[in-house]
């Protein structure tokens, strides 16, 4: 990578932070039933892993968790703190740490076999950005606030429709803007 892209990486990685930020922004839709919300924040940990690749998309999305975690309010709904990390929505977040990783490694398995297809970065977003979050998620939830692990991993099916349209969102944002900054050579 010539200086010049690793500035521009870096800035963009930095923006991401800064967008999944902004996210927070948008209220959070609470449920009545399960002590956690309709969110859009994960939408830009979705994006990351797709944009900047496996290294720079944790970057983004761990400094992110790092700045919510010493007690910036910048969760959904002005949240912050390590005591969001330790309730109900713990799971979550420590997932959304791996969400890029996962994502981004995968794009580059289905770059190797030719597959590299929208539907296929599809899939990867649902399986990473979708089903390990939130079974990630059922599965603390289900432990921290002492939940049938069955009502726990039930229950997250209400963001399935929601979490879809982030999913097919992001990867139509992704691969624009990843074709027109010239970093499918770089990451994918
Ligand atoms: C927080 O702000 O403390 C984290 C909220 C986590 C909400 C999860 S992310 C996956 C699923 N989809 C949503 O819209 N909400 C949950």
């Amino acid at each position: 990578m010539t200086n010049n892209q690793k500035i521009k990486v870096i800035t963009f990685s930095a923006m991401m932070t800064t967008f999944i930020i902004v996210l927070g922004f948008f209220p959070a839709i609470p449920l009545g039933f399960i002590p956690v919300p309709i969110v859009l924040q994960n939408m830009g940990v979705m994006m990351s892993g797709g944009l900047l690749g496996p290294k720079y998309g944790t970057i983004s999305v761990g400094l992110f968790l790092l700045l919510a975690f010493i007690g910036l309010p910048i969760l959904t709904g002005g949240n912050g703190g390590a005591a969001s990390f330790m309730g109900p929505t713990g799971g979550y977040l420590i997932a959304w740490l791996f969400t890029p990783l996962l994502i981004g490694l995968l794009l580059r398995r289905i770059q190797a076999l030719h597959l590299n297809s929208w539907w296929w970065e599809l899939i990867v977003v649902v399986v990473a950005g979708i089903i390990f979050v939130d079974v990630a998620g059922a599965l603390w939830l289900s432990w921290q606030s002492h939940l049938p692990l069955f009502t726990a991993l039930s229950s997250n099916l209400v963001f399935i429709p929601g979490d879809f349209i982030k999913a097919v969102l992001s990867v139509m944002i992704t691969r624009r803007l990843r074709r027109s900054l010239g970093f499918d050579d770089m990451f994918i």
